[in-house]
């Protein structure tokens, strides 16, 4: 698999920043924008890049990222797909990710890797929740039919739902032919959105939603200090939540590992607790107005942590255990909670005791709308407390 990086266009909407350098090499938080693209796609785990930017400031991203990329330079600003195209003979018979190096992610992009690794054919695309109308009328935004994309409307001026096409995508070699049939769209450019589209018309486009923070620092200066700003605190706006993988030592005798190392942690625990819940059971959400931050581990079976911001609507969800060994980090004024996606055993490191004659323990309903469809079931058993009842 090789990776794409999008770096060319104009940078107009940026203007006056951009009069002197590319977009892509103004600072986002401690290292310049594109740094973002190519840390995201080698902590993915791809080791070939490469570039695609203006001709002006090919040079100055070479002096930048060094000769380990292959670097591609694009006459004019075609659009989005006639940048890709000039990777057809880097990409060759392999598939690629394609990023644009003015999306920013505060999170992972793994997982929308690792499907399409099992993904047979066609292309996929990674989804994110965008609130505001006037923010979806500058982006791709799918029309959803059944739960899956019937269309994708290009900077849509009546959007048609809250999803939209982030700057993300894989696809087969095969994308290169559909690319060279593309026409220019109204604005004179090959649209990324009508490769996509022609995925869609396949029946073969799929697609992931992420949940932590998505920005397009491209999109206005104003777009651009929001992105700044929200990359210094990864995924929420109040504080952050860490995964943590965590490695199984094997041998004859079974597996060994190091479950925490206590003063790595942003807060000492001060308890620790451990659960056995049945499959089905959702426990939460529950947060903490003192402070108490949790530690979730699942030691056996598989659960799924999700987490809501109350302040800004924005959500996490992993599914954490025996297919992926990791240990969650939430900061306890985030709503948190977990569900038993087989029967497991939780254990928690919690950073404040447990004080009975006046318990921190505040509630949000597990069926929030906010996070009820990030939960595998819509009937899970619940504690009285849990059910509000
Ligand atoms: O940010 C996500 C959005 O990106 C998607 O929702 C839209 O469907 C997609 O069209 C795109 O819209 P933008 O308006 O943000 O595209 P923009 O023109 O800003 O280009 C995005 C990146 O692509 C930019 O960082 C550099 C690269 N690019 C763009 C053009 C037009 C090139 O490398 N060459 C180009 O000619």
């Amino acid at each position: 698999m090789k990776g794409v990086i999008l770096a060319g266009g104009t940078g107009s909407r940026l203007d006056p920043l951009t009069k002197i350098t590319n977009k892509h090499l103004l600072p986002i938080g401690d290292k310049p924008m594109v740094q973002w693209a190519v840390d995201a796609l080698t902590a993915a785990g791809l080791t070939e890049l490469m570039l695609v930017t203006g001709a002006d400031h090919a040079d100055d991203f070479q002096r930048l990222l060094g000769d380990d990329l292959r670097y591609g330079r694009q006459e004019r600003p075609g659009g989005i797909a006639e940048a890709l195209g000039l990777a057809r003979e880097f990409v060759g018979d392999d598939r690629a990710v394609v990023m644009l190096a003015d999306n920013i992610y505060a999170g992972s992009i793994d997982e929308t890797i690792h499907n399409f690794e099992r993904q047979e054919h066609g292309a996929r695309v990674l989804l994110a929740h965008v609130r505001e109308t006037e923010h979806l009328r500058h982006l791709g935004v799918p029309r959803m039919e059944d739960g899956r994309i019937a269309e994708i409307v290009e900077k849509p001026l009546e959007p048609p739902g809250q999803l939209a096409v982030t700057g993300l995508y894989c696809y087969g070699p095969d994308v290169f032919d559909v690319i060279s049939e593309l026409e220019p769209s109204g604005r004179g450019e090959l649209e990324i959105t009508d490769v996509n589209n022609h995925y869609v018309r396949a029946g073969t486009l799929e697609y992931d939603i992420f949940h932590g923070y998505w920005g397009d620092a491209g999109e206005s200066i104003d777009a651009y200090y929001e992105v700044i700003d929200r990359a210094r605190r990864p995924y929420f706006a109040g504080d952050r939540i860490q995964v943590v993988p965590l490695q199984r030592f094997e041998d004859g005798r079974g597996w060994f590992v190091e479950l925490a190392r206590l003063s790595l942690m942003p807060k000492q625990p001060r308890q620790t607790n451990v659960s056995f819940s049945c499959a089905g059971t959702i426990r939460g959400l529950h947060y903490h107005e003192r402070g108490q931050d949790d530690l979730f581990v699942c030691l056996q079976g598989r659960a799924r942590v999700v987490a809501l911001d109350r302040d800004t609507g924005e959500t996490f969800s992993a599914d954490i255990g025996d297919d992926n060994f990791a240990a969650v980090y939430v900061p306890g004024n985030l709503a948190h909670g977990f569900e038993a996606l087989t029967d497991v055993l939780m254990l928690y490191h919690v950073t404040e005791e447990y004080d009975p004659a006046d318990p921190d323990e505040q509630g949000v309903p597990w069926d929030d709308p906010r996070v009820v469809d990030l939960w595998s079931t819509r009937s899970p058993i619940l504690s009285e407390r849990d059910s509000g009842t």
